[in-house]
């Protein structure tokens, strides 16, 4: 269940948090793990550890068709992850909540089981020029699919998006307007407030990617007002294989399934079928069980530290690596350098040394970053590169590691002859 939240001087110490993290105590050739890929995934407490070893030891069963203890306590365990995600995200309806396996997922359903049925061609699907591949390459298909137009929102030269033409963009066409919370490779926090609004004053709906934001920042999606919100749970402490599409009951209600199956149907004959209510009518199959008993105590971590706490922490983070990497002049950061405006996931590019040589001298130092095109392209084919490192923090990480990471990059360049 949800717990009382601490404030930030009383109770977010990154250094206790690292110890509740198991994996952060190893050694990488020799040196301290500093884990900066944590827009690609994070690691997990061992409260998260403990809730998976614990199903599998106790209670490993299938759901919602035993009557047994077992089946009983499994089902009870998901069901409880579902009301505490729909807590967390700012109260609303388990019936609004839809286990997927993540964010790909999430947004795959909705442009599938909705974008069938409600886009046609001559219609437009609206994105932006900074999007992770997950919330692009289902609506590229979607519009090949059905002969819709894409049209995307652009960003300037310094990672925000340019909003001037944004009822243009937003035309009566449009059926839907899906849009990145938080940038995964500029850091962005979008004004997604404003891109709903435009939606809705088009009668188009709006899709949140949320991969990225629900993680590090205070989400309320009731009062956001978007109609869908998907995000992962690994990406915020929890397991893998599982996420969540949160969607408008309304919208929800008057969708067809996406994949079908068991678990997912009311009364079945030999030429016919009907649907179970929500949220089950889009869960066919078994689900993540074991992922949904371990995604609470995720949740319960991010709860009990404050999810304001979190933000201020990777806000004050992200300061001072902006500031400590812009002192290397060498070194090129994507995206805001206004920490007001952007999450902790900080790309950038060395004007001499390749990101994968990056990557792998820092590897040598025991610092883990990300190096690649980070799912995204088409946003590096903008920005006039091909791929880029990338640091990314989250609650374990402290101004030690953002010194190690600098000295490592320092090294970096060192070893390939440059000052
Ligand atoms: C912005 C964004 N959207 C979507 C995804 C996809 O998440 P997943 O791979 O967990 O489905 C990611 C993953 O990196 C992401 O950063």
């Amino acid at each position: 269940m949800i717990t009382s939240r601490s404030t930030y001087r009383q109770g977010f110490d990154p250094v206790s948090i690292k110890a509740d993290f198991p994996i952060l105590n190893r050694e990488i050739n020799g040196r301290r793990l500093v884990y900066l890929d944590n827009a690609a995934t994070t690691q997990k407490p061992i409260t998260v550890i403990e809730a998976t070893r614990r199903f599998y030891t106790r209670y490993n069963a299938n759901v919602h068709r035993g009557l047994h203890t077992l089946a009983e306590e499994a089902t009870a365990a998901l069901e409880a992850a579902r009301r505490e995600v729909a807590a967390f995200i700012g109260g609303v309806k388990t019936e609004e909540v839809i286990f997927t396996r993540g964010a790909t997922e999430s947004i795959n359903l909705v442009a599938y089981a909705w974008g069938q049925h409600n886009v046609k061609a001559g219609d437009r699907i609206v994105l932006t020029q900074m999007e992770h591949h997950a919330n692009l390459v289902p609506w590229i298909a979607l519009a090949k699919r059905t002969g819709a137009e894409l049209a995307y929102i652009p960003i300037d030269d310094n990672g925000y998006l340019v909003l001037d033409r944004l009822s243009e963009i937003i035309s009566s066409k449009t059926k839907i307007v899906a849009v990145t919370h938080m940038s995964n490779v500029l850091g962005t926090i979008n004004p997604i407030e404003t891109i709903i609004e435009a939606a809705h004053a088009r009668r188009a709906l709006a899709l949140i990617d949320a991969a990225q934001s629900m993680p590090h920042m205070p989400v309320d999606v009731r009062s956001l007002g978007a109609d869908f919100v998907a995000f992962s749970a690994h990406k915020m402490l929890g397991p893998t294989g599982i996420g969540v599409l949160y969607g408008k009951e309304s919208i929800l209600a008057d969708m067809e399934p996406f994949n079908y199956g068991g678990e997912m149907i009311g009364e079945v004959t030999y030429d016919h079928a009907d649907w179970a209510s929500l949220p089950w009518k889009f869960e066919a199959g078994t689900p993540n069980i074991a992922g949904a008993a371990a995604f609470t105590p995720a949740l319960d971590y991010l709860e009990k530290l404050g999810m304001d706490n979190v933000r201020r922490h990777e806000h004050e983070l992200t300061e001072y690596a902006i500031e400590r990497l812009s002192l290397l002049d060498s070194i090129r950061i994507l995206g805001p350098l206004n920490a007001d405006h952007r999450g902790g996931a900080i790309s950038f590019v060395d004007k001499d040394v390749h990101p994968h040589d990056l990557s792998q001298i820092l590897d040598q130092h025991g610092v883990a970053i990300r190096a690649g095109h980070h799912c995204a392209q088409p946003l590096h084919r903008r920005l006039g590169l091909v791929s880029s490192a990338r640091a990314s923090f989250y609650v374990y990480n402290t101004r030690g590691d953002v010194d190690q990471l600098v000295y490592a990059l320092k090294e970096a360049r060192g070893y390939f002859g440059h000052e």
